[in-house]
Formats: C-alpha cells, sequence, structure tokens
C-alpha cells in the first residue's frame, strides 16, 4: 500500500544540520523520513527539492477576536493568516468581547472556531472574579488560564496577594499553567499622552509584576507559570535566575527581538503595542536569552488584530497590538540565515518548545510518528507588505522589510492547507479544535 503524500527531496535539519531528505505521510502522521532514493511509494508526490521542510510554527499567544470584534479579525482570517504564515496551531487568548471565562463563553468560540479553522486551535480562558466559579467541565478543554493584572477580564477583579494565590493554587490543582502579562498596577484610565503611557508600561512595571507572580509562586510547588511578552533585558535575567524545568517558562515576540521604540516616530501609532519596543540593549538581551542561556522558551506573534483606522491615529490614541500571524516566521528564519541563532534553537523555540510548555503531545517535531503539521520554506528575499496579509489587519511595524525566507507550502494534519498563496482546504476541515492538553 502506498502512503498517502511524500514530500521529496527538501531539506531536513537532523542534529541541527541541513540534509536532503524526503519525508513521508500517512493517516495524517509523519510515516518516515528517507534518504533519496530509499522512499516508499506513495499516492501524491510533492517536489521539495531547494526547500526546506520544517516543523510547522506553534504559535501560543494569538488573539483571534471573532464574536463581537469579527470587524478586526475572525477565527477564519486569523487561521487563513497562520497558515500562510507557516503556522499549523494558534492557542487563543481570552481577552475577546465577550471574554472567554465560562465553559458556555468557551463552547461558543469552540463552535465558531470549529466551522472557520484552517489550522489546530487551542483555548485559554480567563479566571472568573469569585474563584469559586471556575467550572470543573471546562479544564480538559484549555490548555491555561491567562491573567491581566493590569486590566483585569472582569469588572471589580483586583489582582491583590489573596488572589495571586488563588490563581497559582488552580494552577497546581489542576495541573494547567497560569499564564499573566507582566504588568503590575492597574491601569483603568487611558494614558493622557504619550509618556504616561511609557511611564505605565516601563520595564520596571515589568520587572514589579514578575517579581510579584515569583514570590506567590514559591508557595505552590506544584504550580506552573508561563510569562508572556518578555520586552526587557532586566526581566530575561530574573527569569534565568529563577528558572525550574518546566515550572517556570517565558515567551517573547519577534518585534521585541527585532525593533526598538527609537525607531518610529514620536507620534507614530503602527508601532504602539503592549508591552512596548524597547532599547538595542534589550533586543540583544532577549536574543540571548532565546538562544545561549535558554531562559526563555519559546517565540509568540501575540498577533493583536485590529482596523486600519484604529492604528492610524496618534500614539496616544491608536489601539495597542499588531498582526504578526504572517512575519513570526520568516523574521524567526531571517535570523537563522543571517546566523544570529542556531537551526537547533529556531527547531526548539518555534515548534518543540511552545508543544511542550502546553502539553501538546505528538506535535512541533518532524520524526517518525508525530502528527503531519508541517511548513515547507523558500529561502528567498522578499519584503513584508501589510496589504498582502490574509489578516484582517494589514498595519505592521515591519512593513518594508526584508526577509530572506518565505513559507510556501503548508501542511495540517496530513493535508494541504495552503500552496503558494492559494488555499486548497475549505474552512472546518483539517487540524483540531478544541486542542486538548495531554499530560
Ligand atoms: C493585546 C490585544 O490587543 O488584545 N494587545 C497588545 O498590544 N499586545 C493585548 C495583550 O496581549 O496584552
Ligand atoms: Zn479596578
Ligand atoms: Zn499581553
Ligand atoms: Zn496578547
Amino acid at each position: 500500500m502506498p502512503v498517502d503524500r511524500i514530500l521529496e527531496r527538501g531539506i531536513v535539519i537532523v542534529d541541527g544540520i541541513e540534509v536532503v531528505r524526503s519525508v513521508t505521510i500517512d493517516a495524517g502522521i509523519i510515516e518516515g523520513i528517507y534518504e533519496p532514493g530509499s522512499e516508499p511509494p506513495a499516492s501524491e508526490r510533492i517536489s521539495c527539492e531547494g526547500l526546506y521542510i520544517l516543523p510547522g510554527v506553534i504559535d501560543i499567544h494569538v488573539h483571534m477576536r471573532d464574536l463581537e470584534q469579527d470587524d478586526k479579525e475572525e477565527f477564519s482570517t486569523g487561521t487563513m493568516a497562520a497558515a500562510a504564515g507557516g503556522v499549523t496551531t494558534v492557542v487563543d487568548m481570552p481577552n475577546s468581547v465577550p471574554p472567554t471565562i465560562t465553559h458556555k463563553d468557551l463552547e461558543e468560540k469552540i463552535a465558531i472556531a470549529t466551522e472557520k479553522r484552517y489550522v489546530n486551535v487551542g483555548f485559554y480562558a480567563g479566571i472568573p472574579s469569585k474563584i469559586r466559579h471556575v467550572e470543573e467541565r471546562l479544564i480538559p478543554q484549555i490548555l491555561g488560564f491567562k491573567v491581566y493584572p493590569h486590566t483585569p477580564l472582569t469588572e471589580g477583579t483586583h489582582y491583590t496577594k489573596e488572589r495571586l494565590r488563588e490563581c497559582m493554587k488552580l494552577s497546581a490543582e489542576y495541573g494547567i499553567p497560569l499564564l499573566f502579562h507582566p504588568a503590575s498596577a492597574e491601569i483603568d484610565a487611558k494614558p493622557k499622552t504619550h509618556d504616561d503611557f511609557f511611564q505605565l508600561h516601563s520595564c520596571e512595571n515589568e520587572v514589579e509584576s514578575l517579581k510579584q507572580f515569583l514570590e506567590i509562586k514559591a508557595e505552590f510547588y506544584e504550580s506552573r507559570l508561563h510569562v508572556c511578552h518578555v520586552s526587557c533585558g532586566t526581566t530575561a535575567r530574573i527569569l534565568l535566575e529563577h528558572r525550574a524545568e518546566d515550572t517556570l517558562t517565558a515567551e517573547v515576540t519577534p518585534h521585541h527581538l527585532f525593533l526598538t521604540g527609537g525607531e518610529f516616530s514620536h507620534d507614530d501609532g503602527r508601532a504602539k503595542m503592549l508591552p512596548p519596543l524597547r532599547s538595542p540593549y534589550d533586543n540583544e538581551a532577549l536574543l540571548q536569552g532565546l538562544s545561549s542561556t535558554c531562559g526563555i522558551d519559546c517565540v509568540v506573534s501575540d498577533h493583536a488584530p485590529h482596523e486600519t483606522f484604529e492604528k492610524r491615529l496618534p500614539f496616544r490614541d491608536a489601539e495597542s497590538g499588531i498582526p504578526g500571524l504572517e512575519t513570526l516566521l520568516p523574521l524567526m528564519l531571517t535570523a537563522v540565515f543571517e546566523d544570529k541563532i542556531s537551526w537547533l534553537d529556531y527547531l526548539r523555540v518555534c515548534s518543540s518548545g511552545p508543544a511542550r510548555i502546553l502539553g501538546i503531545t505528538g506535535k512541533g517535531v518532524i520524526a517518525k510518528g508525530y502528527d503531519a503539521d508541517i511548513t515547507v520554506v523558500s529561502r528567498e528575499n522578499w519584503e513584508i507588505r501589510g496589504r498582502d496579509f490574509h489578516s484582517k489587519a494589514k498595519i505592521t511595524p515591519f512593513e518594508g522589510q526584508n526577509v530572506k525566507a518565505r513559507p510556501v507550502i503548508t501542511i495540517v494534519g496530513g493535508e494541504v492547507v495552503y500552496s503558494y498563496g492559494g488555499f486548497f482546504a475549505d474552512p472546518g476541515v483539517v487540524g483540531r479544535v478544541p486542542l486538548r492538553r495531554l499530560r
């Protein structure tokens, strides 16, 4: 019996080295990796000569919006952006409108995502104001709880020490990660000026928030804490000091690795996001944290789509957040091709690391028996242009930037979803919703 599909003679990374291999897919699973000439017969052959065969990116920090904010993004456009960007799994944040807190909220999102998806979709949930209202039946359907101490998801919630303690206890009891946006004070009012914004979202504030969480975490040995979008060198250093395998993990975005605030004019809303862009010193420390010290575990896009008119405003009035699903892989692989990070680090921070953090087993690696979630990448020079995004959000601070890698074919669960600009699966067919935590 021939296997379903073969990706023929592409470049595969084995022990950190580029080698020519063919990858076979059968029943949605990677069937094997073969030296050229020794491949089994296949029903469909896809030539990958000169192209890289890599595990799809697992992006564990994405805002898919939809529901009442479907003008910003929908699960269809968001997961098409993912597929076009070489991202085969996204995990959706709960700060939607309405927020995802109850089992009913989640069921509604799952139903929409199931119908509209082009890739695998997992979910996080927020924590209700009264912790005893957490619904047990929600737990198997989420990959973690997410909290925003500076802008709680429900009114009347305050991130006091006592609440932090209850959240951490929840993580320990259910063996599920607690994710947090590191910002300490409540920011109820909109910052009035440009300077207010940077003062509220300073590195000191990020560090203070991390310290508050670490102090409480120490009381709950079994808890798992994941720090979202680390943006400051000092935060990276503190993380490294507190690392304990798997129980404290952290992520960084490409924009915090590769952009600085100083590159953008004072009043430019296009580069407004949380946390804000920092200094070249921070870029360097974050890149080191990701590669040499491994104090940071993974890269995420923090894909936070907004409408064009919401971004083309003076800095103070613009919405925070930028699209990122279609630029993450090109930017990270450009760093590989420019020798800023190694192949092994790339594979760890973009695919296997994020899968490990959330306990998504069977994904994130090109190896026999793993899910066939694969991106085929061409090493070529091109220029990032927001208007070409599949996301509804078209305004990117990477506009005009030259990159050296382009995802050309995306395979989810063994099926070709995206190939050279076209989509080859109907929505709601490939991938799994919701992704479940398996350990
Ligand atoms: C995010 C959003 O728009 O939902 N914005 C952002 O600037 N990153 C929220 C967040 O991730 O904190
Ligand atoms: Zn308040
Ligand atoms: Zn955040
Ligand atoms: Zn976010």
